[in-house]
């Protein structure tokens, strides 16, 4: 008999077809929980699989009885009460290193993007304005100063792309790392002052909500620009929203967003903004490691192995106490 698992976030068909292959699939989406799913018995449900963005609170764990995994799509987890999970025995999982890459990739299109016009300049030649005379100037990043808030694997992915493009990196963390070259600012404002970019890579979850605040974005130069790349909770969205509306930056590149998929309307319609549907791991190549990373784990949990990708703090055997 196949086990029971529980999808409780809209996952891609490719994944989904994975996980058909070796479990009995129940999709929790749309459903207030699993007592809503006519066959199911809850009791029979051990692990669990979830997407960084979805809800998963401590009511839902209690709700499965049996459940000792719950493996989250992706690095970011704040979705999933991990403290609750924890302290239930339960273990969470994430997909790490996998999508490291990608990821900075896409928050160095983002940064180039945003500083060298790219979208407007295609939106300008689409619209024939090359006939009519040159596109506008654009600024460069070469010997700029990028401030990237949160130095992680992503973050420090990020810090080297720029770098290979000539930016000169600081960074910001809860610490200085011992084993980077490059200038770490306890203070965010004082780094937000002295920076060219602020690059956003910082991890999610309650103890970074609203780090870059107003006074983070006030105190940047009118012509720096602001990159988001890792999560929306950690910027004060009106805040930043105000200060490209009255101009009082240069412009913003952002790929998450507070509220997604509901963007702020003033966004939408300025020329010195790239916004992306939360794209940064968003390939067919990355979305299939990470699959792979996630079926990885709820393997070895079945077979009574050390997972491979515990979250901080989770255990790698995981053993339901309530
Ligand atoms: C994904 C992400 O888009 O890994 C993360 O934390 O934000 C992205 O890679 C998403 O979480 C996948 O569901």
């Amino acid at each position: 008999m196949p086990e029971q698992i529980v999808v409780v976030a809209k996952l891609q068909p490719f994944f989904i077809e994975l996980l058909n292959r070796k479990y009995t699939v129940h999709d929790l989406t749309g459903h207030a929980g699993p007592a809503d799913i006519p066959g199911l018995d809850p009791a029979s449900v051990r692990a669990a699989v979830t997407r960084g963005e979805a809800m998963f609170p401590a009511a839902f764990m209690d709700q499965l009885p049996a459940l000792e995994l719950i493996a989250n799509f992706g690095v970011g987890y704040d979705g999933i009460d991990a403290a609750a999970a924890i302290e239930r025995g339960i273990a969470v999982t994430n997909t790490p290193d996998v999508l490291t890459d990608e990821t900075a990739n896409l928050c160095l299109a983002l940064v180039l993007a945003v500083t060298r016009r790219v979208v407007e300049a295609d939106r300008f030649l689409r619209a024939g304005g090359w006939k009519q005379g040159e596109f506008g100037m654009a600024s460069s990043i070469i010997g700029k100063t990028a401030g990237v808030v949160g130095l992680g694997r992503i973050g420090q992915a990020v810090a080297k792309r720029l770098e290979a493009c000539g930016a000169k990196v600081v960074y910001n963390d809860v610490a200085a790392k011992p084993d980077v070259g490059w200038r770490y600012y306890g203070d965010l404002v004082e780094m937000a002052r002295a920076s060219d970019l602020v690059v956003n890579t910082c991890v999610g979850g309650a103890a970074t909500r609203g780090l870059i605040n107003a006074a983070v974005i006030d105190a940047m130069k009118p012509e720096a620009f602001f990159i988001s790349a890792s999560r929306g909770s950690i910027v004060d969205e009106p805040a930043l929203v105000k200060a490209l509306a009255e101009g009082r930056i240069a412009g913003a590149g952002m790929d998450v967003f507070l509220d997604e998929p509901n963007v702020p309307a003033p966004l939408l319609s300025m020329d010195n903004v790239v916004l992306l549907p939360h794209t940064g791991s968003r390939t067919r190549e990355t979305w299939r490691a990470m699959a792979d990373l996630c079926m990885a784990n709820m393997e070895r949990y079945y077979r009574g192995e050390p997972l491979l990708t515990p979250v901080a703090g989770a255990s790698d055997r995981p053993r339901r106490v309530r």
